[in-house]
């Protein structure tokens, strides 16, 4: 397959492919948190991520999610589908954590009455700010009915994910989505991944997602080794 550089973002390279609806993406090791000012590498990552958003995708198409996924073509490369990614994140949280536990003065860890369901401008100039529907109307980033798709996808993407996780005492605490356009069709994008996940072990408690980078907690490369092998029953071997 011929590849064609198209973009490099902070965890992975995007490559044309002779087919125009089809990208592969490859995945990367290098690490940043807070918009780029902290750097990194995680160990393995790249195929960890790989391996463990090639998981959810197809666990969520068995569901009926329509998403980007075609198929895993190497340690560090998955075949999507073309996007036109809309700049708008979602970001669904079952438990105050991170940036809402800090916006509304609560506990990390205190368990959100309601689902909270969240928007924000994916624009690195202005630190992805949080937004809401009338911001994405005002601004043209969306139509009114791709959020509203977006939303309901979103939650029933939790509700999904939610459950497989409890049954492998994982705790989905948030997490973000992307969508885009393929073919005029509202997909899923990007990936799902320690990443952009909080996952905390339910036992005990346990981060087991990016936050141990995000705040030098240690054992990272363990922590994503977990969630794949809690996941699929895969044993990762460097
Ligand atoms: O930082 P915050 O608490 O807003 O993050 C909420 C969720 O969205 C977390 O699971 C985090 O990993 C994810 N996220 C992301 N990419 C961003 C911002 C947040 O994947 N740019």
């Amino acid at each position: 397959m011929e590849k064609q550089p198209l973009y490099e973002g902070k965890a992975k390279k995007i490559y044309a492919t002779d087919n125009a609806d089809e990208l592969l993406v490859y995945y990367k090791d290098d690490a940043t948190a807070f918009n780029g000012i902290k750097r990194g590498t995680i160990l393995n990552k790249g195929v960890l991520n790989n391996k463990i958003s090639a998981f959810f995708f197809e666990l969520l198409g068995k569901h009926g999610i329509k998403h980007h996924y075609i198929r895993t073509i190497s340690d560090r490369e998955m075949l999507v589908k073309t996007l036109k990614i809309l700049p708008v994140e979602v970001v669904v949280r079952n438990i105050a954590a991170g940036s809402l536990a800090k916006r509304i003065g609560w506990e990390e860890g205190k368990k959100l009455p309601t689902t909270v369901l969240e928007f924000y401008y994916k624009n690195d100039e202005l630190g992805d700010p949080l937004i809401n529907d009338y911001h994405i109307k005002a601004l043209g980033l969306a139509t009114e009915d791709q959020v509203k798709t977006m939303a309901e996808t979103a939650l029933k993407i939790n509700d999904i994910l939610g459950a497989y996780l409890k049954e492998k005492n994982l705790e989905l605490i948030d997490f973000k989505l992307e969508f885009g356009l393929h073919k005029g069709e509202l997909l899923l994008g990007d990936e799902i991944s320690p990443d952009t996940c909080r996952f905390w072990d339910s036992r005990t408690g346990e981060k087991l997602d990016k936050d141990r980078f995000r705040r030098d907690l240690g054992n990272v490369e363990e922590a994503y080794k977990e969630v794949l092998y809690r996941l699929t029953g895969e044993v990762f071997a460097d």
